[in-house]
């Protein structure tokens, strides 16, 4: 794997290989890597010929109180885990390289529908750092397909969003949340669960999956149901961001009439903010 972390230097090999017809994939990444992330490396495989990894932890897509400093990097084990894989290239920039003159003062890219919603929110800032440092990614790295999780789905609509709204000739496709043994979504941030933490928070997956059933057995109480999730959500140590029932499309409260449904939840358990979702399809 080759580990480059200048533009200059790994755009022209990557627009060599282009030109001579191979296809590149990229999944950019924060690193601390796990099964999650590896997983898109895989998906990715069977779309591109070339594949490509980046690691930098975006300083833009941190709120002022968040944990920016505290983010897990771990860039040697992320490069075994990346070679055990073969992955061909890893983009690691640094913050300088990225944002020289700063991120208040850059260009930005922002996408204004579906940002505002669920985690936009709470976090007002972070979808423009997240499409904005993408934006810059997808100009280095000039890829042809690139995959994004859906445990983050909020993020994959967005990017979705820019990619048909500036017209990127890129190809996104979605991955599947990994998860652990107890139903848990695999993320960087669980490692600051303490292990009883870790035990509780695998009841998120259980009531996504209590009130996924409860859907697709016809009630459509959605206001109820949400009121009835963060009660019990409340009641079992989380402490509940949102939990929302949406239209998959455009992440509005769902109706009646909607047919595909994502369930999604944010709460911290202890210190980390957890993120996970289940889609239920409504239709026959
Ligand atoms: P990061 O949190 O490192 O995630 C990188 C990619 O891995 C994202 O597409 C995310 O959705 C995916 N991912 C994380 N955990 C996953 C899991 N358990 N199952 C499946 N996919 C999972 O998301 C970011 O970084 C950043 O916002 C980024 C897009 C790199 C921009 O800075």
């Amino acid at each position: 794997m080759k580990i480059i972390d200048s533009p200059i230097q790994i755009q022209p090999e990557l627009v060599a290989l282009k030109r001579q017809g191979k296809k590149i994939g990229l999944i950019p990444t924060m690193g601390n890597l796990h099964k999650g992330h590896t997983s898109l490396f895989e998906i990715a495989r069977k779309h591109c010929d070339i594949l490509v990894g980046s690691i930098f932890v975006n300083p833009m897509q941190f709120g002022a109180n968040e944990d920016l400093d505290k983010y897990p990097r771990t860039l040697q084990d992320d490069i075994e885990k990346l070679e055990a894989i073969n992955v061909d290239y890893l983009f690691t920039p640094t913050e300088k390289i990225i944002y020289p003159q700063g991120t208040q003062i850059n260009t930005s890219v922002e996408v204004n529908r579906l940002t505002k919603r669920l985690c936009g929110e709470s976090r007002p800032t972070h979808f423009k750092g997240v499409s904005t440092v993408v934006n810059i990614l997808f100009n280095i790295l000039q890829p042809d397909v690139v995959v994004f999780g859906k445990k983050d789905y909020q993020q994959y609509l967005v990017l979705c969003a820019m990619v048909k709204d500036l017209f990127l000739p890129i190809e996104v496709l979605g991955g599947e949340i990994v998860r652990e043994k107890n139903g848990l979504a695999m993320s960087s941030r669980n490692k600051f669960l303490t292990s009883s933490e870790k035990e509780k928070a695998s009841e998120l997956r259980k009531i996504l999956l209590f009130y996924a059933e409860k859907i697709k057995q016809g009630d459509r109480r959605y206001g109820a149901i949400r009121l009835e999730a963060i009660e019990t959500l409340n009641s079992k140590s989380f402490n509940i961001d949102y939990f929302e029932i949406c239209n998959i499309y455009d992440l509005e409260r769902a109706n009646i009439r909607d047919k595909k449904i994502l369930i999604a939840v944010a709460a911290w358990m202890g210190k980390p903010r957890l993120l996970d979702n289940i889609e239920v399809n409504l239709s026959s």
